[in-house]
């Protein structure tokens, strides 16, 4: 029985265990008088679908409406719901389920999150400016659609792999609108660009940054869409090469207030509680 108990959720990775997704949900809840109750689910790299079935039938502590889902699960994830919305079609992956009684729903908030806090949290309109995304797995997939709809003038897409990078572009062609869209090698990508955005995962390896520095322009943002340890090496080198950097919390923060306007029909301020979630990791560091 699940009346008068919270409506479930959780997040669904492997590992999850650093997700910081519960603190900011919560926080959500609290601020908008919802009952939430959003947790962790560990699934299994090689039964991440059963994991899920499992927990959207579990009935003993009230309903379990939706997911998040993180690494490596979200081209599973997509593939699971028989619905998605246009921008999850695009990314061709999945970020935030919904468990919908007629029939699951895939949707994607990524790639508005990170648009959100480049505008809205950074004050960085996109519109007419020269962009450069740096990676073409699932992180840069979940970006591109929503990118491209801020209008930008153009976006270049710069992978190792450059079919990758290719592919990825083809699929967008159709909403690049007036942007010039490109796929570019990271060592054959231009200069001068606006923003730039880290979506690789070069600095978790301590890998050397694929791009040069010759692709910041003077006083541009330079984004990587980790956060803490894992985007420090990408935001000290763009640091020493005038650029203005921000880390991936903003966006975190911004998709999961995507998300759960999605599952609870009402959007959250993002403001305190990102400041809230700021000052928790840096509590933690020290
Ligand atoms: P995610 O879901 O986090 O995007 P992914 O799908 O495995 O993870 O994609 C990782 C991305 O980081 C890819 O674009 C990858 O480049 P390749 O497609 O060439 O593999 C990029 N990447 C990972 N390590 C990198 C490195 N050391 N230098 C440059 N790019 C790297």
């Amino acid at each position: 029985m699940s009346a008068g108990l919270p409506d479930r959720y959780a997040v669904a990775g492997n590992p999850v265990q650093h997700s910081q997704s519960p603190f900011i949900h919560a926080a959500f809840a609290h601020q908008t008088g919802q009952a939430v109750d959003y947790g962790r689910l560990l699934c299994p790299l090689d039964g991440f679908a059963e994991a899920i079935r499992r927990f959207a039938s579990d009935t003993s502590a009230g309903r379990v409406r939706g997911c998040n889902v993180t690494v490596p699960f979200k081209f599973e994830a997509f593939a699971l719901a028989p619905r998605c919305t246009p921008r999850a079609a695009l990314a061709q992956a999945a970020n935030t389920l919904r468990f919908d009684t007629e029939g699951w729903l895939a949707d994607n908030t990524d790639g508005i999150g990170l648009v959100r806090d480049i505008e809205c949290n950074a004050g960085v309109p996109l519109a007419g400016r020269r962009v450069l995304l740096i990676g073409a797995g699932g992180a840069a997939a979940g970006a591109l659609g929503p990118l491209l709809d801020a209008a930008p003038a153009e976006l270049v897409v710069a992978n190792r792999t450059l079919a990758k990078a290719e592919n990825l572009v083809d699929r967008h062609r159709a909403v690049a609108g007036a942007a010039a869209l490109s796929a570019r090698t990271p060592k054959d990508c231009g200069g001068g660009f606006d923003v730039v955005i880290n979506a690789t995962a070069s600095s978790l390896q301590g890998a050397d940054i694929p791009v040069d520095a010759a692709v910041l322009r003077a006083g541009c943002l330079a984004l990587d869409m980790m956060y803490g340890p894992a985007a420090q090496g990408f935001m000290d080198w763009a640091r020493r090469h005038g650029a203005t950097t921000r880390d991936g919390l903003g966006m975190l923060v911004e998709q999961a207030a995507q998300a759960f306007a999605l599952w609870r029909g009402v959007r959250p301020e993002t403001a305190a509680v990102l400041a809230a979630l700021r000052e928790r990791l840096e509590a933690r560091s020290r």
